[in-house]
């Protein structure tokens, strides 16, 4: 596993690089396997990525080559506010020639459950991996979360301990509520797993991963082992790393 840190030096050139990352991976998939196979991280800090490929990749990437996924989702329809799926969509999906069929939602106006089934359903219809062997997505980009989570792995749950469902429903208690999530096995088979951080408020738990804590945060259980695991910070979140790691 080859992991990299890149620190931009604010959120505008953070979105840039991780706009660049986007088109670099997906064009060498493309080449390579004739289609890009991403899942979209959640929450705030993608929109300004989404919204920038949406502005300036329009033309520029075979958006018709493209598979969009996502980590995770909020137990809500489509249309809800919290709706990483709307958040996407309103950024990026319903600005680009993605053929509506390319865009695999998970269906979470359904109870969690079968939400989940049904999104497992889809990847292994899409990825026909071989028994025993997991989806590769070409990326994975996720978040950080102050707790240390990232997709919808939050400390304490039991879909921590999942190592055979690509796919579960997941109780996270401080938010009162469910989200479906993808698995380690599947975030840990992908070709390149990219962390989008920024902002000084994920400085601390930002350095508390990658100075590998313990007990370990979910975060710190992303490691792919046959990929490419990139940090992508803007210089805020990254404030508390060593020096030698800032460039400084
Ligand atoms: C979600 C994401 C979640 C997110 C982190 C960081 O559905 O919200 O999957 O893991 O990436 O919570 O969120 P921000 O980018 O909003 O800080």
């Amino acid at each position: 596993m080859a992991v990299e840190i890149k620190i931009a030096v604010d959120n505008p050139a953070l979105s840039r690089a991780a706009a660049e990352e986007f088109k670099i991976t997906a064009e060498s998939a493309i080449a390579e396997r004739g289609r890009f196979a991403v899942a979209l991280s959640g929450g705030n800090t993608p929109r300004s990525v989404y919204s920038l490929l949406a502005q300036h990749y329009k033309t520029s990437l075979p958006w018709s080559k493209v598979h969009i996924f996502f980590g995770d989702e909020r137990s809500v329809p489509p249309d809800h506010p919290d709706s990483n799926y709307r958040m996407a969509n309103e950024a990026l999906l319903s600005h680009v020639a993605i053929l509506p069929e390319n865009v695999h939602r998970i269906l979470a106006e359904l109870d969690p459950e079968p939400a989940a089934q049904e999104y497992e359903n889809q990847l292994r219809e899409f990825f026909r991996p071989a028994d025993g062997d997991w989806p590769r997505f070409d990326l994975i980009m996720l978040g950080l979360g102050e707790d240390g989570h990232t997709a919808s792995l939050f400390p304490g749950s039991s879909a921590l301990n999942e190592t055979s469902r690509l796919v579960v429903p997941t109780w996270v208690e401080e938010k009162k509520t469910f989200r479906i999530t993808l698995t380690y096995p599947v975030l840990n088979h992908a070709a390149e797993v990219e962390f989008l951080v920024a902002g000084a408020g994920k400085a601390q738990i930002l350095k508390e991963v990658l100075n590998h804590s313990s007990p370990m945060y979910p975060a710190q259980r992303i490691k792919p082992g046959n990929g490419r695991l990139l940090w992508l910070l803007d210089q805020a979140a990254a404030s508390l790393l060593p020096s030698q790691i800032q460039g400084k």
